[in-house]
């Protein structure tokens, strides 16, 4: 069975994009492990337009044309299909995408609502639900919220995932009083990992973030992902 994970939160702008793409290019160049990326976030899908825009661009960008026929030939290597759908239409086709190759990872980038036709359906067959948090009130909130519900889906729905919390955004600066107290509350509920990786705040995410180029700054959080996650590097 593939591995279906998310990085899924209540609230928007907290990073689920940016890290879906960094974690899933990551896997697919570096690490070498088949990757399918579901852009489930309708209607700006965004990780699709950044596909297509970064599509364009080896076209038009004699740079990173460049890079690219070095990169991709010398990997042996395809890119990794970007699919864009809505909740319900992914849904459909869920038990599909599980019975691929053991050694695939399928991630899926969820809408920041869960008010959303399907949610309930996808959620529950996920295996590996990651929210990222900021140290923020609203942020902590809505992870709170995202945390209630996927218990509940468990609850109600046989769903059997492992839950993680990752900070994003972090700051040397933050209050480490409010940071301890929001992972005291998470730990308090006995179900969430809080990953000991925390992916800083910086805008160097903006450029280095690529669905054909890895950034090695990942390197770290995919060492501890995998051994959490139990996913084993390619032979060769
Ligand atoms: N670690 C980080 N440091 C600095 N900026 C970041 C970081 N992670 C994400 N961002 C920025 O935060 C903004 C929101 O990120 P992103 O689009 O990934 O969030 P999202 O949760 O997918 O939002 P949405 O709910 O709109 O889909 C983007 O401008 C992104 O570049
Ligand atoms: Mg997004």
């Amino acid at each position: 069975m593939a591995k279906l994970i998310s990085v899924c939160t209540q609230k928007g702008g907290v990073g689920k994009t940016t890290l879906t793409m960094l974690l899933a290019t990551y896997y697919h160049t570096t690490v070498g492990k088949p990757v399918t990326v579901i852009d489930a976030d309708f209607p700006q899908h965004s990780f699709d337009a950044t596909r297509r825009s970064e599509l364009a661009s080896i076209q038009n960008d004699e740079e990173i044309q460049s890079l690219y026929v070095t990169l991709y030939p010398e990997m042996n290597r395809e890119l990794y299909k970007v699919y864009k759908g809505s909740l319900e239409e992914l849904a459909m086709f869920l038990t599909d995408l599980k019975g691929r190759g053991e050694d695939e990872l399928v991630f899926i980038d969820m809408p920041g609502t869960m008010n959303v036709k399907g949610f309930d359906r996808v959620a529950s067959q996920l295996d590996y639900v990651i929210l990222p948090m900021e140290a923020d009130k609203m942020s902590f909130t809505a992870g709170l919220q995202t945390l209630d519900l996927f218990d509940r889906f468990r609850e109600a729905k046989g769903a059997d995932y492992q839950l993680f919390m990752l900070w994003n955004k972090y700051k040397k600066s933050e209050n480490p009083s409010l940071m301890q107290g929001i992972e005291n509350i998470v730990n308090e509920r006995g179900n969430v990992q809080i990953l000991e990786h925390r992916v800083t705040d910086s805008v160097t995410w903006k450029r280095e973030r690529s669905t054909l180029f890895p950034s090695d700054k990942v390197k770290n959080l995919v060492g501890e992902l995998n051994q959490l996650l139990n996913i084993t590097q390619p032979v060769g």
